[in-house]
């Protein structure tokens, strides 16, 4: 699954290329101009009084930049930055040796913050809120709580899954954004930035056609822009114009819009083996034998935000769009009129 060319999570074989192409100010950072704004108002107004600034929460789906903006907003506040994830850290006394390490200022940025563990997430409320930590020495009877106060620190949590936090540590973040998929300019902007980093030879033609296909996600932007490289280096005289991206997407197939094999299984099996929905995300998952987790995360933010699937309170439903796409405009209209017919029925 990983190895997927569109999948907007970090391949194994990333991490180098990825830390080579992210931005490290924010003035490089491209696009979610609103959450740029806000932050910057934010650093500006911390900086000045001398404090670190409130607590951050990044969320939206997989590779839209939210590693990135954690470790632009520590580098713009010239403080460290201590990076864990909710899983990594299994019991209170881990996160309490996190904590006590902290110097005044500091970022700590943790990932996939919905995965922390209730008993961690305890020890991380009044640390938070009050810079103090909670902490249990000893064991049975003879057991005792010592509050220790901390530095004034910044926790920057991160999350594709909003939903899945529990409502009191969302309440403790005082700074929360949502990061969008890019639109089409910013897309082309990423794809030449990084082709220029890159040393990649490529035309507005090229950039345009990669940008497009892209799914709105700077990190399918870089993994497609060094896919299309390598054809281009094969294939074409090493420089990237619309035509040879074109021909390496065609190869690796990935069409216009970005979607590649997987994302036409899920519309093509909600159209046809349940006709269009509403059908469960489970039942739709195992009838492509792909995990829930991974459609809900990987393929259906960016088949919603095409407006190909309509999430319902019974199910998923494919659109108007997603028949279109798929070139099934027909089936769609005659199932229209055989509804209408139905209803026509109904009332007579
Ligand atoms: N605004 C941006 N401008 C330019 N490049 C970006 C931008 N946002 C992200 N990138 C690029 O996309 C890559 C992936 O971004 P990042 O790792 O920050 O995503 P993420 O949201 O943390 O993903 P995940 O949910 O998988 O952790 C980065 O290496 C960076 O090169
Ligand atoms: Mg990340």
């Amino acid at each position: 699954m990983a190895d997927r060319i569109i999948s907007p999570k970090s391949n194994d074989d990333e991490g180098k290329f990825e830390l080579s192409l992210r931005p490290k100010l924010l003035k490089e950072y491209i696009g979610q101009d609103k959450i740029k704004n806000n932050l910057a108002i934010l650093l500006q107004a911390a900086k000045a009084r001398g404090e670190a600034i409130d607590h951050v929460l990044l969320y939206g789906p997989p590779g839209l930049g939210k590693t990135t903006l954690a470790n632009i907003i520590a580098n713009e506040m010239n403080v460290a930055i201590k990076t864990t994830s909710g899983p990594a850290i299994e019991r209170p006394g881990d996160l309490a040796a996190i904590l006590t390490n902290l110097r005044a200022g500091d970022v700590l940025f943790i990932d996939e913050v919905h995965r922390l563990a209730r008993p961690v997430e305890e020890v991380l409320y009044p640390a938070m809120e009050d810079f103090q930590l909670d902490i249990i020495i000893g064991k049975g009877p003879s057991a005792r709580s010592i509050r220790l106060k901390m530095p004034r620190f910044t926790l920057i949590g991160a999350t594709t899954r909003y939903a899945m936090m529990s409502a009191p540590l969302r309440d403790r973040f005082g700074a929360i954004y949502r990061l969008d998929f890019y639109d089409l300019p910013a897309m082309e902007t990423i794809v030449h930035r990084s082709a220029g980093i890159l040393n990649v030879a490529i035309d507005l033609g090229g950039v345009r056609e990669i940008a497009a296909r892209a799914r709105g996600t700077p990190r399918v932007a870089n993994r497609l822009l060094r896919r299309v490289r390598d054809f281009a280096q094969v294939r074409a005289d090493g420089a990237i114009t619309a035509r040879v991206a074109q021909d390496a997407l065609a190869l690796l197939e990935v069409d216009a819009l970005g979607l590649d094999e997987i994302d036409r299984k899920v519309l093509r099996t909600i159209i046809e083996k349940f006709d269009g929905g509403p059908v469960g995300l489970e039942t739709i998952a195992a009838s492509i034998s792909e995990e829930a987790d991974t459609i809900m995360d990987v393929y259906e933010p960016y088949l919603l935000q095409l407006g190909f699937l309509d999430r319902t309170s019974r199910g998923r439903v494919a659109t108007r769009r997603a028949y279109e796409h798929l070139g099934e405009k027909e089936k769609f209209e005659r199932e229209v009129r055989q509804m209408r017919m139905d209803m026509d029925h109904e009332r007579t």
